[in-house]
């Protein structure tokens, strides 16, 4: 078979070369080049310009479009159901990234022996591992259904498309996109021409044939160049799964979503036998919530679903310049932010200490209305004083502004509701307090501070 011949583009300019170059000719970027197939399709010289080689279609109006009703396909794991909008839909491509080791083999398992169980069509895709190894997660989860699942071997992108065409699955795994290889372009399976020519092509099957397929794709911690973020334009669906790796908690999200909302988030916990899912979050990191000093009970939003956690803050004496700033389950900058406004407005100045911040269980929190929750944290830290006055852990949930001001956050009420569920009562919020000074007074209470030797 003559080998098509590929081209070389950079993504950040588009200027075409025939070779690798290290750097790009035209804007001189650095490792932007990668290679495609071509060749694009010039038009012969001499041809008349205003002549299109394709032929003309008729738009139609909108209204005339025949808008087609998704007969979602239910993945018998309803945390995943709700993230991509109430199930799978039919020839839609989802693209799984997470961290390795994560659960994703796991995940995607799970949903496949709970459609075949529904009695749909399967096909797991194992580029990753062999079927023995597949064979061994699926005797660990839960029921037999799981060693039912069909499943191939394979690396070779067009023996899986063959295998599609042949099988035509209503749902498909391929675990993981950065294995499969396309035998055409030279470079090695996992960098970004290969990622882009296999999803495209699977893509392309997929619609026609209306599989829905999952995506598993890996993320380093740096989101590298070759991971599956050069895909999130192509697919319908991204979802992202998050946690660490020694925790047990996880949770997964949507980023992008055409089929539904990127506002929901699913609660897992990784066990012997599998992903489980958890429904009652909140009971459980409230339980697990210590009186000490240095922990406060956010009212923290996982998309449309309010979830209390904890977060704690440890303050020591610094010996280095600067002091060490470490945070988990936060953003860095923000944290960096709020420690400024609380010296500045709360008096508590921390330039000669060391801060740790982490948020309980693994959870990742990304929204200001944490940073009340990390300012009352370290500043009960700072001054050895448990927030609060009663039995209860206290729960606070606001963001901090410059000025020291306090700012309402999005769904106040249900955040409110969730606290006064479980008798955490009364909440530190915007509602209450109109800057980050009156919060410090009430959380803190006027109990001075406990002089104790760390
Ligand atoms: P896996 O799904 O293979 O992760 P990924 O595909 O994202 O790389 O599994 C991740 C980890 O979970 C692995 O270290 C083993 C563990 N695990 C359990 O704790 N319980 C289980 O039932 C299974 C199947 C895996
Ligand atoms: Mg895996």
């Amino acid at each position: 078979m003559p080998r098509p011949s590929v081209i070389f583009v950079c993504s950040a300019c588009g200027h075409e070369s025939p070779r690798w170059e290290g750097r790009c000719a035209g804007c001189g970027e650095w490792n932007t080049v990668v290679e495609e197939r071509g060749p694009r399709t010039a038009s012969a010289p001499g041809s008349s310009p205003r002549r299109s080689a394709g032929a003309a279609v008729k738009p139609v109006l909108l209204e005339e479009v025949q808008a087609a009703e998704h007969a979602r396909l239910s993945t018998g794991i309803g945390e995943l159901d709700t993230v991509l909008g109430g199930g799978l839909v039919p020839g839609s491509l989802v693209l799984i990234g997470g961290a390795p080791g994560i659960g994703k083999s796991t995940l995607t398992t799970m949903a496949l022996a709970n459609l075949l169980a529904a009695g749909r069509r399967t096909l797991y895709v194992s580029a990753e591992e062999s079927a023995a190894q597949v064979r061994l997660r699926a005797e660990r989860l839960d029921g037999d259904g799981a060693l039912r699942i069909p499943v191939v071997a394979e690396t070779d992108l067009h023996t899986v498309l063959a295998t599609l065409e042949q099988e035509r699955p209503e749902l498909c795994v391929i675990d993981s996109v950065q294995t499969l290889h396309c035998a055409e372009l030279s470079s090695a399976a996992g960098s970004v021409a290969q990622v882009r020519e296999v999803a495209g092509q699977v893509m392309r099957i997929a619609k026609a044939l209306r599989i829905a397929v999952l995506l598993v794709g890996h993320v380093t911690k740096e989101g590298s160049l070759a991971g599956p973020r050069v895909l999130e334009h192509l697919v319908d669906c991204v979802l992202q799964f998050e946690g660490e790796r020694e925790r047990t908690y996880r949770t997964v999200r949507a980023i992008k979503n055409r089929f539904g909302s990127t506002n929901e988030a699913g609660v897992f916990e990784m066990r012997d036998d599998g992903l489980v899912e958890v429904l009652d979050a909140s009971a459980r990191f409230v339980d697990e919530a210590t009186r000490a000093p240095g922990s406060a009970v956010l009212c923290a939003m996982e998309g449309s679903r309010p979830l209390l956690v904890e977060v704690q803050a440890l303050v020591s004496p610094s010996e280095l310049v600067p002091p060490r700033r470490v945070v988990a389950g936060l953003d860095r900058n923000r944290v960096a932010l709020v420690l400024a406004v609380l010296g500045r407005h709360g008096g508590i100045g921390l330039g000669a200490s060391d801060v740790f911040v982490n948020v309980v269980g693994g959870v990742r929190v990304d929204e200001p209305g944490a940073d009340l929750a990390v300012a009352l944290a370290v500043a009960s830290a700072a001054k050895r004083v448990a927030l609060g006055s009663g039995e209860r852990p206290l729960a606070c949930f606001g963001e901090l502004g410059l000025t020291g001001e306090l700012r309402s956050v999005a769904h106040g009420e249900r955040r409110l509701t969730e606290a006064a569920k479980f008798g955490l009562e009364p909440v530190v919020e915007p509602g209450r307090h109109r800057t980050l000074r009156s919060a410090l007074q009430s959380a803190l209470g006027d109990s001075r501070p406990v002089a104790r030797v760390a």
